[in-house]
């Protein structure tokens, strides 16, 4: 399973391209206000940074708006990938997209419903938000769930629609993202630093040190 960081903060982006790990980024209309600049600046910055899938999402409203919009961002970079929300304007956008050679990455995907029309729409990515899912349902295995969901549902057809686990709250998540299949899990930089720790890491590492003295 691949890992891609889910921020626009540049000085997380930058010291996660340092560990070697992380192959794409992913961002989102809250995550580039919670920066304060605007989508093109941040954009522009990150694929300097990594060499990888870079989501930028366009401003959900019709088809026709969203598909220029969606033009005028691919050109930045080859790397750039089009996040659209799950609309039935979303799903228009992205089958006129993909007819382009345009990677779409579709956002906000509750069900395997949801997924199908994404993959059927010819999406290079589809995202189903776990965090949320769980939140809403109060459920801690509802994401978990859907994801292997959407797993058997796209192996049954042999969909190459990479799943990418968004909405990442924790390292359980990560975790439930590997053992359900998800080909890429889209991770916050605080939940990579969660994902590193172990009680026993700790313990073992200290161990250590005394010995070394
Ligand atoms: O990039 C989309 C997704 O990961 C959002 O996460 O925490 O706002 O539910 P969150």
């Amino acid at each position: 399973m691949q890992f891609f960081i889910d921020t626009a903060n540049l000085d997380e982006i930058k010291t996660a391209s340092t560990w070697g790990i992380v192959t794409g980024v992913t961002t989102n209309p809250s995550l580039i206000a919670k920066e304060g600049k605007k989508l093109i600046d941040v954009i522009r910055e990150i694929v300097r940074m990594i060499d990888g899938p870079i989501s930028a999402e366009v401003q959900e409203g019709p088809a026709e708006a969203m598909v220029e919009e969606a033009f005028g961002l691919a050109k930045l970079h080859p790397n750039i990938v089009i996040k659209i929300p799950m609309t039935i304007e979303g799903i228009k956008a992205v089958s006129v997209l993909s007819r382009h050679g345009i990677p779409t990455n579709v956002t906000l995907c509750f069900s395997v419903a949801q997924a199908m029309m994404a993959a059927n729409a010819g999406a290079t990515y589809v995202s189903p938000f776990l965090g949320r899912l769980d939140d809403d349902t109060k459920d801690p295995e509802a994401g978990y769930r859907l994801l292997e969901d959407i797993r058997v549902a796209y192996d049954n057809y042999e969909i190459p629609t990479e799943i990418i686990a968004a909405s990442i709250r924790h390292p359980k998540h990560v975790e439930q993202s590997a053992l359900a299949g998800a080909d890429i899990a889209t991770i916050p930089y605080k939940v990579f630093l969660q994902m590193i720790e172990h009680p026993l890491t700790a313990r073992g590492l200290q161990i250590f040190r005394d010995a070394a003295k």
